[in-house]
Parts: C-alpha cells; structure tokens; sequence
C-alpha cells in the first residue's frame, strides 16, 4: 500500500467514525458515545492532514513553524472557549466556530486561485462557490454572535438595505462566473469576496425576535457546504464528507426548526424574514391583571394535583436550576402525581437545549413530551408549571401582527391552572409581553427559578410530612 492510500484508509476510517458519531447523536442515550465517536475520527482526520504536508515537498522551517503556532493557537482557543462557555452562550459558540470555518474555508480557496493564476490554470466552480459561501457565513455568523449576545438583537433594517444586498448579490455572481471564465484578475475575486461579505452582513442584520434559531441553523449548513467545497479544492477526501455531512444536517435541522416555527426557509434566504415584529403593545391584547402566588400556596397546589407538565424554559437554563426541578418532582411523583416535561422545539437558546438539560438532572428520557405529543395532554393537566419560560407559551403567537406571530406554542393556557416561575414580568427573547401572565387562571411566582424551586421542594416536603 503506498502512502497515500494509506492516509486514505485513514481518512475514509475518520469518515465512518463521523457518520456512526451522529447516527449516535439520535438519542440522548448515545449521544455522549456519539460525540466520543467523531472527535476520534477528527483526531485521525488531523492526524492525516499532517502526515500528507509531512510527506509534501513545498514545506520549510518557516512553514512548519506557522503551522504548528496556528495549530497551537487554534486549538487552545478551542479547548479554552468549549470549557468556560456558559450552556446558556452556547449559540454564540457555535455562531463563531460557523465564522472561523466558513472563512477559513473562504481563504483556502482565495489561496488556491492565486497559485493557479500564478501556474495559468482554470479556476473550478468548487473554488468560487467556496469563497461566495464561504465568506456570506463568515460575517453573516459574526454578526449572529453578537445578536445573539445581545448587541443589536432586534431587526436592524438600513435604509435602502434589500435593494443594496441584491446588487451585492448580482456582483457576487458575475464577478464569480468571470472568475471562472478564466479572467485570471486577483481583484475580481476580491470583489467576489467582498459583495459576499456584504450579502452576510445584509443577511442578517434585518432578522430578529424568535427567528435567529433558525439562521444559526442555515448558516451552519453554509459552513459545512464551504468546507465540503474546500475538500475539492484541496482534493481532500475526509474534508468534503465532513463538510456534506455538516451541510446536509445542518439543512435538514434548519428545515424542522424552520417547520417547527412555522416559516419558511425560502423566505429566510430572500431576507424577508422576522418582519412580524411590530412592537410589544401588538402582543399586549388582554391587558388583565397579574396575580402574584406565594410558595406556600404554590406547593399546595402542586401537592393535590393529579397531573402536573413542567414548562422549561431558557430561565431554567439561565439559573442552573435543572437540579432543583428534578427534586421537586421526585417529591410529586412520590405522591403519585403524574408528572411530564413538556419541550418546545425552540425553547432556550439552541436546539435540544431543554433535553441536554433535564438529562444533566438524570429526568427519564420518556417524560420528556415533545409539542404536538404534549399538547392534546394540557387540557387534562391540573397545574402547568412553567419554569423561565416565555416566548415558547405566549398565546399571542395564534393571532397576526407581532414578533412570535404563527410560531407554533405550547398549550399552556389550555390547563386548569398554570404558576409560573419568573424573576419579573420581563419579557423574554422575542422582546414582547406575554398574555399568559395576565390569564385568570395564571399565578406568577416571582422568583429566581433555583431559589423558587428549592422553597417550592421544602414546601411540598412539609406539606407531605
Ligand atoms: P424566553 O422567551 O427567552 O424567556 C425566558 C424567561 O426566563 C425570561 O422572560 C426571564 O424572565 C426568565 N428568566 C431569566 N433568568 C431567570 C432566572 N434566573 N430565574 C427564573 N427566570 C428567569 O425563553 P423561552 O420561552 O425558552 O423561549 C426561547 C426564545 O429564545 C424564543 O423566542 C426562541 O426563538 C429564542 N431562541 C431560541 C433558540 C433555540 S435554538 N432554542 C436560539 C436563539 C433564540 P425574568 O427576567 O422576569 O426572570
């Protein structure tokens, strides 16, 4: 066997590892094994890379020094951000790892233009798809970071902005296709370059409200298509699977979560998306009044109940109070209350989050209830216990004319009686009010979600004692 099917073998070994690695991913139970499994193929996958520039002729000291450092730095960026970022900042994370990869993929193919100009060979369509692709999602997900850190987090339309991002797109394209077309000019692919950046910017910046779920998720599949277009640059094997694999989940993810939400994904690529909002008084309808509980009353309640659905939501996540809950409702299920988790496809911050979280309290897989399962059980439940959940049950969502318009919610409001748990009566992520608060049914209990959850347990356990 010669060296490189050698690295081959490798290389095609890496790939099975990342397609066993997310068939794992299917299931809470497997998932740890699952992750285990791909980073040992990206491991072999590295390990490759280097062995084949070994093996190559055009390296130097200088060269192997810059690679090393790069490697180094890359890596310690990496460990460090994966083990101090909060479960809560987690989308930033993975908005900013979408930016490094696209536009690491962007500068793979602008290297290699320039070394084919300077040979007098053709540029392939793999090459500019790679840099338009490439550089939209570099600075389309930085600007998603910051949405989602909380820097402009409201749609931001500029004046003219629709019309300039069209003609930023139509110079993306011909100045492409005349890369292609073999105009050997370094300064057309600039322009490539540049409009694209301009398309990620102007992509981005006018969506808002409850939709930015769903654009992390598209551009994430951008990345992973700007990275399988670098594997045929480079003629990398392992690359383009990684890249088909990241682009075509992250298609498919997008294509729920945008079903889920109730848009469309069309719509998010012509930028006309996020445009429901129209402010918070559009959402205030009821105008009721709020009535407050105190823990006491609470427990009582959730004590005599038959069956009670736990409403988690990104407070839960915000104040770390997984445990707390699971406690409580250890202490309801000792009492024979029925108890389940209701987990809205978009409640928290990123997909999944409400399950990687209950699963961190060791809650049994099957009381987790997805939405169209758990709906139809709201009417029948005694108590909905809602915990740092917001935009997720603002029945505001099933009338036109605000930010969370026609996004699918749970039925909450649909229970005998519902107590929520939240510090104030601040709006959540969508940046509107919620009608649930102001039902008569509703009892708010104003509180951090650990420490409500915690009295909330002593509570019960007196009035069980
Ligand atoms: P939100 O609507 O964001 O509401 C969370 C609520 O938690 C806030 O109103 C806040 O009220 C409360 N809270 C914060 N810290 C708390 C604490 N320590 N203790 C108790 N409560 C606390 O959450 P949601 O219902 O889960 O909806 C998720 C939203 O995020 C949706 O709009 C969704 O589109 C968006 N989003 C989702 C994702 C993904 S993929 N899941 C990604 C990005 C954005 P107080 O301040 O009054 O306590």
């Amino acid at each position: 066997m010669s060296f490189h099917q050698g690295v081959n073998v490798a290389f095609l070994f890496g790939a099975v590892c990342f397609v066993l690695g997310l068939h794992f991913m299917n299931s809470p139970a497997t998932a740890r094994r699952g992750n285990q499994l791909s980073a040992a193929g990206m491991v072999v996958a590295v390990a490759g890379a280097f062995a084949l520039v070994a093996n190559g002729e055009a390296m130097s000291a200088t060269r192997w020094i810059v690679l090393l450092a790069g490697a180094v730095v890359g890596a310690g960026f990496g460990l460090y951000a994966a083990r101090s970022v909060l479960m809560t900042a987690m989308p930033q994370l993975v908005s900013l790892f979408n930016a490094v990869g696209g536009g690491a993929a962007a500068m793979i193919a602008v290297a290699d233009y320039a070394r084919n100009t300077a040979q007098g060979s053709g540029t392939a369509v793999a090459t500019v798809l790679d840099v338009v692709i490439g550089s939209v999602t570099f600075l389309g997900s930085l600007i998603a970071a910051a949405k989602l850190q909380g820097y402009a987090s409201h749609p931001v339309r500029l004046p003219g902005g629709r019309a300039a991002s069209y003609v930023l797109a139509a110079a993306a394209v011909g100045s492409a296709v005349a890369v292609v077309a073999h105009v050997d000019l370094l300064w057309v692919l600039l322009v490539t370059v540049v409009a694209a950046l301009g398309v990620g910017v102007l992509m981005v910046l006018p969506i808002g409200g409850a939709d930015m779920p769903v654009v992390i998720s598209l551009l994430n599949a951008f990345t992973g298509t700007a990275v399988a277009m670098a594997g045929f640059v480079l003629d990398n094997m392992i690359l383009v699977v990684a890249g088909a694999l990241v682009g075509a989940s992250g298609g498919i993810l997008t294509k729920l979560m945008a079903d889920a939400m109730n848009r469309s994904v069309p719509a998010i690529m012509a930028g006309g998306f996020g445009t429901g909002a129209v402010g918070a008084e559009a959402a205030s309808g009821s105008g009721g009044s709020v009535r407050s509980i105190q823990v006491d009353d609470a427990a009582l309640q959730l004590a005599y109940a038959e069956k009670v659905i736990v409403v988690p939501g990104y407070g839960l996540a915000a104040a770390q109070a997984q445990h707390e809950l699971r406690e409580l409702t250890q202490v309801l299920e000792g009492r024979g209350v029925d108890v389940s988790y209701a987990i809205h496809p978009v409640a928290g911050r990123m997909p999944g989050h409400m399950n990687v979280l209950l699963a961190e309290a060791n809650v049994p897989y099957d009381q987790l209830k997805e939405m169209d399962e758990v709906n139809p059980e709201f009417p029948r439940a005694d108590v909905a216990l809602v915990v740092g959940a917001n935009d997720v049950t603002n029945p505001a969502a099933r009338r036109p004319g605000n930010a969370v318009s026609g996004m699918p919610i749970l039925d909450v409001d649909k229970a005998k009686s519902i107590i929520v748990i939240k510090r104030s009566m601040a709006s959540g992520y969508a940046g509107i009010d919620n009608e649930l608060y102001t039902d008569p049914k509703t009892s708010m209990l104003f509180s951090d979600a650990k420490k409500g959850l915690a009295s909330l347990t002593g509570a019960t356990k007196e009035l069980v004692a």
